[in-house]
């Protein structure tokens, strides 16, 4: 009888392991898209480099951003969230599984600003500081730059052109305040990167099917990010005109006012499309128009 009651008990879930990075650029946007996925996690425990989720099964794991890559292929973390720079230049064996709109920043080679520059051919034969050669070689040897050195270093990129140690640099460009301060002009873009969700090439089921639960919450998030729920009124005959010029995404809903001969306009529109056209709809007639913040977007 014992072992019976005992067969139909479930084994406790293994979680998902999810690495992030323990500091630097997407410390916080990696942290704000967990919370925002509804997901909560005690303040760390006793080991500082390891938390679990009190409301989903989810482990996190602290890590440098350049060791994530490498974690997730050999199955220490399942997933993990990091620069598609450190991916691509890390080149391990992990599935890019989705875009998570946020860190953006470029990989660029900048040059002092004194120095003349009229096309990627005055790269030959300068010597170029990275922390990103195998990124920095690929790009250089796609467009016929075969006489430029490479000389990698592991940070302070920005200031080998002053210091004597290379000609120019390949490094992330954000704002652009690191360049301004050291007196460097960017000359090309070797990559767009943006923080991304990545995760072993095989996962158990148990762990993928958890997986599927936490992108279908990331979904949610991310569409919601960039749209706004828009709210106006107008004349009931300029309605079919306002509705034209409104980006929704799906046919807008058009609700009757008190006020007799007036209408309600209700819909989901991308941000900065809406800016766009917002002259041509207060033109059209539009009015009240409230632009209200969207918590989550499921689709
Ligand atoms: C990167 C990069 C630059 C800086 C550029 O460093 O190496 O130093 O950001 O950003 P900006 O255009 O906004 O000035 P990061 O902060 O990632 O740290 P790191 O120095 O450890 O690479
Ligand atoms: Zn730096």
């Amino acid at each position: 009888m014992n072992t019976q009651a005992r067969s139909t008990e479930k084994p406790a879930q293994e979680p998902l392991r999810l690495a992030i990075q323990k500091s630097g650029r997407l410390k916080e946007g990696s942290a704000e898209l967990i919370k925002e996925c509804g997901i909560h996690f005690q303040t760390r425990g006793s080991n500082p480099l390891k938390a679990s989720a009190s409301n989903f099964p989810l482990e996190l794991l602290y890590l440098r951003d350049d060791d994530i890559p490498g974690c997730v292929a050999d199955q220490a973390a399942h997933i993990g969230i990091v620069g598609l720079n450190v991916v691509e230049e890390k080149h391990k064996p992990v599935r890019v599984i989705e875009r998570l709109d946020f860190a953006k920043c470029r990989l660029s080679i900048a040059l002092p600003r004194s120095m003349e520059y009229q096309g990627l051919e005055d790269l030959n034969a300068l010597h170029i500081a990275t922390t990103y050669p195998r990124l920095l070689r690929k790009f250089l040897d796609e467009n016929n730059v075969q006489d430029a050195t490479i000389h990698e270093i592991s940070g302070s990129v920005e200031i080998a052109p002053s210091i004597g140690l290379a000609q120019a640099i390949c490094d992330l460009v954000s704002s652009g305040s690191t360049l301004i301060e050291n007196r460097l002009k960017e000359v090309a873009v070797v990559l767009d990167s943006e923080a991304v969700l990545i995760a072993y090439e095989d996962l158990p089921d148990e762990q993928n099917e958890i997986l599927e639960r936490l992108l279908f919450r990331i979904r949610a998030v991310i569409n919601a990010k960039n749209r706004k729920y828009i709210l106006l009124n107008a004349p009931e005959d300029k309605i079919e005109m306002i509705s034209k010029l409104l980006p929704s995404l799906e046919s807008p809903t058009v609700i009757d006012l008190l006020e007799p001969g007036w209408k309600s306009l209700h819909s989901v529109v991308y941000e900065d499309k809406f800016w766009e056209s917002i002259d041509a709809l207060i033109d059209a007639g539009a009015e009240s128009i409230l632009v209200v913040t969207i918590d989550k977007l499921i689709e």
